[in-house]
C-alpha cells in the first residue's frame, strides 16, 4: 500500500520506517527543511535503537522516502498517517495546531479518497475536528474523506521492537473500509505466529522469542483516542503511587524494592513502573497527564486523582535536592558528577527530564556541575554551557564532592566504583534512580542515598583514613 507519514520526530520516523520495513511504499515528509534534508542523505537525527539501520536498508530497497514537498507527499499516499507533534499549552491543553494545519493541507491537496489515520496522541474527540477540517476545507468536493485513530504504544528506546512486536492494535473506525484498510497495513503483524515474523524482524536476527500475537482492538474512534491517555495516565499514576510508598517507606524503615518487588509479583498489579526515584519525565508522561486532566474539567469529570499524581511527581525533584543539602549541608561552591541526562535510559531524549530541573536548581544555587551521558550530552550542552561534559562516566567524579545519578543507564551499575572512590574528594553518592545497591556501595566506602530504602550506614572516620577498599570490592554492583 501507499503511505504517507506527515511530521518526522519519534513517532513518524518509527512509523513511517516499520510500515516501509512491513513492505509497504513510504513517503514520509515534514516542515522541518533540515531535518528532511538529514534523512535523505539516509541520517536518523535522532538516537533510537534499530532505527538507523532499518532507515537506511529500505531506503535503499525504495520503499521508504522522504520529501520536504507536503502536498506532492499527501497525493501520493493511499492513506496518511498525521505524526505531529501535539505539545502542551500554557494551561496544559494538548496544541491541535499541527494537526489543524495537516488537515488544511490535507483537504486542499488530495485528488483522490483517502483513509486519514491520526497516530499522534490527541484528547478525545478531535477526530470529530479532524472530519469537519477535512470537509469545510475541502477543494475537490469529489474527493472522500474517511478519518480513523490508530494510537501508538511506542517508548523511546524500544520504539521500533514495539511496533514491530506489540500487545496490542487499537483501529478506532467508523466503516468497515477502514477496519479493512488498517488490517491490511497490519497484516504482516497481525498474522505473526507465537515466535515467528511475517516480516524481517532486525530486532531479533536468530528468530523472535515466543510470544503472543498481539491483539486486534476495534473501537469508535472516541474510546480509541481515549485508550492511549488513559494508558499513558495510568502509568504516570503508578509511578507517582510507587514514589509515595517510597517516601513511606523511608519514614518506617522499611525498604520500596523490597515492597514493589512483592507487590508486583500479584498479577493484577503487574511488576513494571513500580521503580521509584526521580519521577516520570519525557514528552509523553507528563504532558498526556495535564491533557488528559484539562479533558476531564473541559467535560465536568473530576479528576484529581490525576493531578495529586502529576504534583507527587513534580516533588520529587524538591526532595532529591533535599536529599542533597541535608547530606553536603551547604551546595554552592561544591564540585558536584552528574551521571545521566536523558529522561530515561535508551535514548537521547532531554525533553522534561528531572535532569534538567535538578541542574538548573544547582547551578542557581553555586554548585559547579561535570556530567556525563551516553547519548543526550549533545543537547544538554546546548542549554548549559556552564556544566562540563565529560568523555568518560567516571571523569565526572574528579574532585568531587558528590555524584548524583539522574537516568536510569544499566551501564552505570558496571563502572569502576573503587576508581570512582579513590578519584571522589568526598565519597558521597545520591542515586536518584535506585540503580546501585546500598549495601554494596557502603563496603566500597561510600556514604550512598537513594530513594525509599533505609541509608546505607556511613562509614566510620577510620574507615576514611584507612580504606577498606582492598578488603571487598564487588565489580558487579547490583544484579536485576
Ligand atoms: C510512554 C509510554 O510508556 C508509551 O507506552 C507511550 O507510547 C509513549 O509514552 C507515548 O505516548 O508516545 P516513554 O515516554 O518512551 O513512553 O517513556 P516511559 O518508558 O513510559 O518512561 C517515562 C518516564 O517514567 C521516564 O522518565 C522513566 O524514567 C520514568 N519511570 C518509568 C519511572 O520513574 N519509574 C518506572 O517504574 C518507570
Amino acid at each position: 500500500m501507499r503511505i504517507t507519514v506527515v511530521g518526522c520526530g519519534y513517532v513518524g520516523l518509527v512509523t513511517g520506517t516499520c510500515l516501509a520495513e512491513l513492505g509497504h511504499h513510504v513517503v514520509c515528509t515534514d516542515n522541518d527543511a533540515e531535518r528532511i534534508a538529514t534523512l535523505q542523505k539516509g541520517l536518523v537525527p535522532i538516537y533510537e535503537p534499530h532505527l538507523n539501520s532499518l532507515l537506511t536498508s529500505n531506503m535503499r530497497a525504495n520503499r521508504l522516502s522522504f520529501t520536504g514537498d507536503a502536498a506532492d507527499a499527501v497525493k501520493s499516499g493511499d492513506a496518511i498517517f498525521i505524526c505531529v507533534g501535539t505539545p502542551p499549552k500554557e494551561n496544559g491543553e494538548a496544541d491541535l495546531c499541527a494537526i489543524d494545519n495537516v488537515a488544511r493541507l490535507i483537504a486542499a491537496e488530495a485528488q483522490a479518497a483517502k483513509l486519514v489515520v491520526e497516530k499522534s496522541t490527541v484528547p478525545a474527540k478531535t477526530g470529530q475536528q479532524l472530519k469537519r477540517v477535512l470537509s469545510v476545507y475541502r477543494r475537490d468536493p469529489v474527493v472522500k474523506f474517511r478519518v480513523a485513530s490508530n494510537p501508538e504504544f511506542l517508548r523511546e528506546g524500544t520504539a521500533v521492537e514495539d511496533f514491530l512486536h506489540p500487545e496490542r492494535i487499537v483501529l478506532g473506525v467508523e466503516d468497515e473500509d477502514s477496519e479493512k484498510q488498517l488490517g491490511e497495513i497490519y497484516r504482516p503483524i497481525l498474522e505473526a505466529f507465537p515466535g515467528q515474523t511475517k516480516f524481517r524482524c532486525p530486532v531479533h536476527w536468530s528468530g523472535c522469542p515466543s510470544a503472543k500475537s498481539p491483539e486486534l482492538v476495534v473501537t469508535t474512534i472516541s474510546s480509541a483516542e481515549l485508550i492511549k491517555h488513559a494508558s499513558n495516565s495510568f502509568l504516570a499514576l503508578k509511578i507517582s503511587y510507587a514514589n509515595m510508598i517510597a517516601d513511606l517507606c523511608e519514614k518506617v524503615g522499611a525498604d520500596i524494592k523490597e515492597v514493589v518487588h512483592a507487590m508486583g509479583l500479584d498479577p493484577r498489579i503487574a511488576p513494571q513502573f513500580l521503580n521509584a526515584g526521580l519521577g516520570f519525565g519525557g514528552f509523553c508522561l507528563p504532558k498526556d497527564v495535564q491533557a488528559f486532566v484539562r479533558l476531564a474539567e473541559r467535560s465536568g469529570v473530576n479528576f484529581n486523582m490525576l493531578k495529586e499524581a502529576e504534583l507527587v511527581n513534580k516533588r520529587r525533584v524538591d526532595l532529591f535536592i533535599e536529599k542533597i543539602r541535608q547530606a553536603l549541608w551547604v551546595i554552592k561552591d561544591k564540585r558536584i558528577g552528574i551521571l545521566g541526562l536523558a529522561f530515561k535510559a535508551n535514548t537521547d531524549d532531554i525533553r522534561f527530564a528531572p535532569s534538567l530541573e535538578v541542574i538548573r536548581r544547582l547551578l542557581a544555587e553555586g554548585a559547579q556541575l561535570r556530567a556525563y551521558d551516553q547519548q543526550a550530552m549533545g543537547k544538554a550542552s546546548a542549554i548549559f554551557p556552564e556544566v562540563h561534559f565529560c568523555r568518560e562516566p567516571q571523569d565526572v567524579s574528579r574532585d568531587g564532592d558528590a555524584l548524583l545519578i539522574l537516568t536510569e543507564w544499566p551501564e552505570f551499575r558496571q563502572l569502576d566504583w573503587t576508581y570512582i572512590y579513590d578519584a571522589m574528594s568526598r565519597p558521597l553518592i545520591v542515586d536518584g534512580r535506585n540503580l546501585l545497591d546500598p549495601a554494596a556501595m557502603m563496603q566500597l566506602g561510600f556514604e550512598y542515598h537513594s530513594f525509599g530504602r533505609p541509608p546505607a550506614e556511613q562509614p566510620s572516620p577510620q574507615l576514611f583514613a584507612t580504606p577498606l577498599l582492598g578488603a571487598f570490592r564487588p565489580s558487579v554492583v547490583q544484579q536485576h
